[in-house]
């Protein structure tokens, strides 16, 4: 059978990574000195040379780098094409302050967009990995249709009932393992999920699929979290002719969720700081060793606690030596690793999307309708795409 509507535009993005791989799959913390550096000395030594200020004017959106790099990379500015999306956001229908009380700002803001961009909404819903019911209790507002929410955490689902009954919100919570194999949802349901993560997102998508759901609408997170295999599999039969190098460990794709637009300054310093203290503390051995993340309060101690947590993590005695020197040496190699990064940053987004558009085509290949696009700003969450697919009576399914 041929090809369904979004075959193209997955394949130009599918060869477009093809052709910028190796600036991709190697990751600059692990590898400071990567392979491709031998093959564009130029490029390397110009990344390495930036200042400052040019770091933290490319660092939100990295593609505005491809202009400076057209020399070495003259595709590169074509991923801005490439990442160009649908604007599907609609009237936000966020639920009043009034009627959101203790649902944070972010999300109640979130919730509305998404159920905006869906309207109308003309038969019951689910809501798939629901939490506390922010969505549920919006989508019900919205639609006046009946809402359940599916959540596996007895406590969120719990406080979730209280909170819907508190606030009048006339909305179904129930404790759910969604990945459990005997799940079987009431037909012509309409299933939403928000910021369901990886292997959940799939799962919704399959098995909407396979009990032929009328609608099926998501916005995808953490593609590599609750992932069914170390390896990114395709769910369509058009994504398995990708050119991109296989196996493709879900670690490598972990990349196109390092997004920190949403990150609070007072993070952002907190997350440098332990990243230039764990270089500087393995600076002091000759081969790194695996070690915990660090938790973020340790980042408002000193060099010398992160050490001290890092030797009990690992059951090391670091001499008391040297720690000046080893700490300076953590934020010099940090500075390299974020110059370095910001060329592998302008792959996060099309990987996103690169990993969307299968999804896209495993529901055309179903026999859905599909809308692919962002349902919001991404100040309001970088993970703004959405996938809203429709059964359609008159498309076969293409098995
Ligand atoms: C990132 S949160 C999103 C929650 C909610 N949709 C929102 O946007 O606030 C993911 C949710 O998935 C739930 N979850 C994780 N594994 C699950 C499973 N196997 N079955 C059902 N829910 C699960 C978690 O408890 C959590 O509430």
């Amino acid at each position: 059978m041929g090809a369904t509507p979004g075959f193209a535009a997955w394949q130009r993005l599918d060869h477009w990574l093809k052709a910028h791989e190796p600036f991709w799959s190697s990751v600059p913390f692990n590898e400071p000195e990567p392979a491709w550096a031998k093959n564009h000395p130029e490029l390397y030594q110009w990344l390495l040379a930036l200042d400052d200020a040019s770091l933290s004017q490319f660092q939100p959106a990295p593609l505005a780098l491809a202009e400076s790099l057209t020399s070495w990379l003259p595709d590169l500015a074509a991923g801005v094409e490439l990442i160009q999306m649908d604007d599907l956001s609609g009237e936000s229908a966020a639920l009043p302050e009034s009627a959101a009380s203790g649902m944070p700002g972010r999300k109640r803001l979130q919730a509305g967009a998404l159920t905006g961009s869906l309207k109308p909404l003309d038969r019951p819903l689910v809501d798939w990995c629901c939490g506390a019911g922010h969505l549920a209790a919006t989508l019900h507002q919205a639609s006046e249709q009946s809402v359940t929410g599916l959540d596996w955490d007895a406590a969120l689902v719990h406080k979730g009932l209280a909170w819907m009954q508190q606030q009048g919100h006339g909305v179904a919570l129930k404790q759910q393992d969604v990945l459990d194999p005997l799940l079987v949802l009431p037909q012509a349901h309409h299933w939403v999920a928000l910021h369901a993560c990886g292997g959940l997102h799939r799962r919704l998508l399959q098995q909407g699929i396979a009990q032929q759901a009328p609608r099926l609408s998501f916005s995808p997170c953490c593609y590599s979290l609750f992932a069914e295999t170390p390896d990114w599999q395709p769910l369509s039969r058009q994504a398995a002719q990708t050119q991109l190098q296989r196996p493709l460990p879900w670690s490598l794709l972990r990349l196109a969720v390092q997004q920190t637009a949403t990150a609070a300054a007072r993070q952002t310093r907190q997350r440098r700081r332990l990243r230039a203290w764990r270089l500087g503390y393995f600076s002091l051995y000759p081969a790194r060793f695996a070690l915990a993340s660090a938790p973020a309060s340790l980042a408002s101690e000193d060099f010398n606690a992160f050490v001290a947590w890092a030797d009990a993590q690992s059951a090391r005695q670091t001499p008391a030596t040297h720690r000046s020197q080893a700490e300076a040496q953590g934020w010099q190699q940090l500075a390299r690793i974020e110059r370095l990064e910001l060329l592998r940053h302008c792959f996060r987004r099309p990987l996103e999307i690169w990993l969307v558009r299968d999804y896209q085509l495993a529901l055309e290949e179903a026999g859905y309708i599909t809308r692919l696009g962002c349902f919001c700003d991404p100040q309001l969450t970088p993970r703004n795409l959405l996938l809203d697919a429709i059964k359609s009576p008159s498309i076969p399914c293409h098995d």
